[in-house]
């Protein structure tokens, strides 16, 4: 099984077309998404100059004596990481060691059968090291109720329809989740299912205790129950998390806000944190603290992403932007208004912002703010050679 894969693929022959919908419908790839696009090499390159990249793009191409040369176009518009199968007319030996030597993950001589396109596939992915792992966006309110699981959850929506991969949202407020209502869920088992037994999750339980929402997000709820379930702990979420960054490509965590082990360690591991603070000084003073702990723990990774929520514009009292940014020195990536309306009728109807109130600014800047935790924006990237790529890469 080659697990959530999205591959897009741009032939210039019938027969290759031909050869990729059988490799479509192959059990190997149920799980996965395979596009099929007219185009060749130059389709590519003008599909992702305004697209987010998959994971995996099959080009065939016929102009050998110029291959080399617009693959560095098509690097200059792909995400580092993008997987890259040619297929060609050529069966040149000279031709397949410039082209691995590139940084494309293989080249098939026509004509490809789909055993030889799958091959290559799992092939892209047979070292552990290069295997796709899941981007984790840590949610984490600075105070509680400030609206970091509404934002969490919107947030997850919007990444797979943004990215049009798979992204699991994963409730871990055990007692007090509320994403079975506000994705209205009906869900038989939860993430304290998933991780009664970590020693025995694989896959297939994740499968089943998760929930799917739509084409793309799927869900591990929390029961949101008081009852005495067990304490969380870092070796369980370690090992769930691993799974979870096989089986999508972002996997969003709503984390409570309390202090243990487990919500510092999931805060310091995560790709991107978002801190949703209110306009208050206890807010101000909670993000503070988080900064200090967080600060010379990330090294590497980015400082956590602030949100202002639910900022009053008649409300005096209130602190600004500036305050937050002159205290802890973080500008607010996103300021959200206090909109009673569409939150509450998007919380009402169990439905997301983007959903009941598609043309509102406040959807508008959640989608934004997707798109910027994603990675992946649909932009023309500077250009870099596939060397330099693969040095940096290394
Ligand atoms: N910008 C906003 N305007 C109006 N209401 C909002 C806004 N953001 C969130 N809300 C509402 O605030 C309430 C609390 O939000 P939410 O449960 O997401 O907060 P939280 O930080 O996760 O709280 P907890 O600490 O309980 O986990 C919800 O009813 C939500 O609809
Ligand atoms: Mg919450």
């Amino acid at each position: 099984m080659i697990y959530r894969l999205t591959i897009d693929a741009f032939t210039s022959t019938a027969e290759t077309a031909e050869s990729l919908r059988q490799v479509q419908g192959d059990r190997a790839l149920s799980k996965s998404r395979l596009m099929l696009h007219d185009g060749g090499l130059d389709g590519a390159i003008a599909q992702y100059a305004a697209a987010p990249t998959p994971q995996v793009v099959i080009i065939e191409d016929e102009a050998a004596a110029t291959l080399v040369e617009r693959l560095e176009h098509l690097a200059e518009v792909c995400e580092p990481g993008t997987k890259v199968l040619v297929i060609g007319g050529v069966n040149d030996i000279g031709l397949y060691r410039t082209l691995i030597s590139k940084g494309v993950s293989d080249y098939l001589p026509r004509p490809v059968t789909p055993r030889q396109i799958l091959d290559a596939l799992a092939g892209a992915f047979s070292d552990p090291q290069s295997a796709p792992k899941a981007r984790f966006i840590a949610c984490w309110g600075a105070r509680g109720g400030s609206g970091s699981s509404t934002l969490a959850q919107n947030l997850a929506w919007s990444l797979g329809r943004h990215l049009q991969e798979a992204v699991i949202y994963v409730d871990l407020d055990i007692a007090f989740g509320t994403s079975v209502l506000s994705y209205n869920l009906d869900a038989k088992q939860t993430v304290v299912d998933a991780l009664a037994h970590p020693e025995r999750l694989d896959e297939v339980l994740m499968d089943r205790c998760m929930v799917e929402y739509d084409e793309f997000l799927r869900v591990l709820a929390s029961p949101g129950d008081c009852r005495n379930h067990s304490a969380l702990a870092v070796d369980g979420l370690e090992r769930m998390l691993d799974l979870a960054a096989r089986m999508a490509s972002v996997v969003v965590l709503d984390i409570p806000h309390l202090w243990a082990d487990w919500t510092e360690y999931l805060l310091t591991m995560a790709d991107e944190v978002v801190v949703t603070a209110i306009p208050d000084f206890a807010s101000l003073r909670d993000a503070k603290s988080l900064m200090e702990v967080l600060g010379p723990r990330r090294t590497g990774l980015p400082v956590p992403r602030l949100v202002l929520n639910r900022v009053e514009a008649a409300r005096k009292t209130q602190l600004t932007a500036k305050d937050f940014e002159d205290t802890i020195k973080l500008v607010p990536q996103m300021i959200l208004p206090f909109e009673p309306g569409p939150f509450g009728e998007a919380a009402n109807s169990g439905q997301m912002l983007g959903e009941v109130a598609r043309g509102h600014k406040a959807s508008l800047a959640l989608a934004q703010f997707a798109v910027m935790l994603s990675g992946k924006a649909p932009a023309v990237r500077k250009p870099v050679s596939w060397l330099d790529r693969l040095r940096s890469r290394g």
